[in-house]
């Protein structure tokens, strides 16, 4: 007859049993926290959720370590070299993303940033032509982002110098080069549709990166019917997916595809084009994709850039001066500089990279799976290991920046105050699935950052001695909401 006692200790023996045999296969993989059974290491992110979870976990455990999510190992690069050797010199090790549950029921593998193989291969090259077609010469893109900038400046100059939640104001510019690039027009702030999309975004963005995304992939079949930040973030694609259909059908109805205007016109051309192309992956569906991509990864990551760019301004009065002098002195009153003639400004120029490097806006990279086993940092990575490059620790990597914890201009300018480059500078990624719109994004702060600080002085609210710097941790690291005052200078918009 089996006692209770038996049955515990039986089950108690098929635990222990099971942790060893875990342990000892854990052994070929790279160090890390202690695996357990179930949860495997993530359990360490649930004691010490930080914008510096990660490096400390690298200065425990190597700049090679492994976090278990479940029975799923997660291998993390820590540092610029490691960091490097991974995505550079092994680039096309590391092209894939993984095919996680949560990545599959928000992309269903289509489009540029979850998707893998040909299909991903044939849309991001479309996707950097198109920009970059579109992004060409005064008339292009560049144009817009002016006219968007105007606007932005025309906002803050409404609110009088009164305390103001920037980010509504940002946001609104940010997302609306988003719509100029994919549907050719800008939205009004108070435009329903509009604001529906901004909040999808919002909404989609914070069900990412978060413990509700790791229960989701860990148990999919019970977080499906689960409310939660999951559920929501799914909502949201769904959304954002039909207010992309509602406008291709627009087109498709009134048939104007010879003079393309924008991303969904050459993309329509496009299909039109591969129509006999049986290795052709351009569809409706790939479309609709492409275009959430465009919006979820060029919206938010841009405006919580220039959020604590007016953040740090107004933190650091000394350099905002500097920086509106060089402004003056080079442009005088010209309305017509564009992000071409960023070379004549270089200490500007310094103080946006720094800003990006400084405040970070992503707690981690997006996450990669390796397709080809590979020794990186002399540990054996098998094919299909989930990896994920840690770009923050390279940008504040004490081995490449003088002081990396400091807020200071200087790590990009030489002794004679020439800008300079600096190679662990990865703020967009790197390798085979950087950044597509590094370009775009670039021309967006430095226009919009030289436009209101042209101007505009920020300073913090009175009785406010420095606002926060502490970021809110998820998988976009924006600052926590804060209030600023705007006033306008002589030089005038
Ligand atoms: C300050 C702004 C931005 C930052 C810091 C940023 C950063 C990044 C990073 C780190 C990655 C992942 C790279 C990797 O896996 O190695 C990425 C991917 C991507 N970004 Fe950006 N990004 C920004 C703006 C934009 C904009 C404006 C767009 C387009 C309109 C965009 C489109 C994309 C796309 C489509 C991918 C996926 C690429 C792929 O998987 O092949 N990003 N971005």
């Amino acid at each position: 007859m089996w006692t209770a006692g038996t049955l515990i200790a039986g089950l108690l023996s098929v635990v222990i049993l099971h942790f060893l045999i875990q342990l000892w296969s854990s052994k070929k993989y790279p160090p890390g926290p202690l695996r357990l059974p179930l949860l495997g290491s993530i359990w360490r992110l649930f004691i010490d959720f930080s914008q510096d979870s990660f490096m400390k976990l690298a200065k425990q455990y190597g700049k090679v370590y492994i976090l278990w999510a479940g029975n799923l190992p997660v291998v993390v690069f820590s540092g610029f070299e490691t960091v490097k050797e991974a995505t550079v010199n092994y680039s096309e090790y590391f092209d894939e993303r993984p095919q996680t549950p949560f990545f599959e029921a928000l992309s269903e593998k289509k489009g540029i940033i979850f998707s893998n193989g040909h299909i991903w291969k044939q849309q991001r090259k479309f996707g950097i032509a198109t920009m970059r077609k579109l992004g060409l010469g005064k008339k292009g893109i560049e144009h817009k982002i002016e006219e968007e900038a105007l606007q932005l400046v025309q906002s803050f100059a409404d609110v009088k110098g009164q305390p103001v939640d920037p980010l509504l104001l940002l946001t609104n510019s940010v997302t609306n080069v988003i719509c100029a690039l994919t549907f050719g027009q800008r939205f009004s702030i108070g435009d329903e549709h509009f604001l529906k999309l901004r909040n999808a975004i919002v909404v989609l963005l914070q069900g990412t990166g978060t413990i509700f995304q790791i229960l989701y992939d860990l148990f999919p079949w019970i977080m499906k019917h689960l409310p939660g930040p999951h559920k929501e973030a799914i909502a949201a694609r769904d959304f954002i997916v039909s207010f992309v259909m509602e406008e291709i059908q627009k087109r498709k109805a009134h048939q104007i595809l010879h003079d393309p205007q924008d991303y969904i016109d050459y993309y329509l051309l496009q299909i039109e084009r591969s129509k006999r192309d049986p290795s052709s992956t351009y569809s409706d569906r790939n479309l609709m994709q492409c275009v959430g991509d465009l919006f979820v990864a060029g919206t938010e990551t841009t405006t919580s850039t220039l959020t604590w760019a007016l953040l740090l301004m107004a933190n650091y009065p000394d350099i905002q001066k500097k920086v509106q002098k060089e402004i003056e002195d080079v442009f005088g009153s010209s309305q017509s500089f564009s992000y071409q003639d960023r070379k004549d400004v270089p200490y500007t120029n310094a103080v946006i990279c720094e800003i990006q490097r400084y405040r970070y806006i992503l707690l981690i990279g997006l996450p990669r799976q390796c397709s080809k086993d590979v020794n990186v940092s002399g540990f054996f990575i098998p094919k299909g290991t989930t990896v994920i490059a840690d770009f923050r620790s390279a940008l504040l990597d004490p081995q490449k920046w003088e002081t990396p914890q400091e807020f200071n201009p200087n790590h990009f300018l030489d002794k004679d105050g020439h800008f300079v480059e600096n190679e662990a500078f990865l703020p967009f990624g790197a390798g085979a699935r950087v950044c597509i719109g590094e370009q775009l994004a670039r021309i967006e702060l430095f226009i919009f950052f030289t436009r209101l600080l042209r101007s505009f002085t920020f300073q913090p609210p009175e009785g406010v001695k420095k606002i926060s710097e502490e970021p809110q941790v998820r998988l976009v690291t924006p600052p926590h909401p804060y209030k600023i005052c705007a006033i306008p200078r002589n030089s005038g918009p």
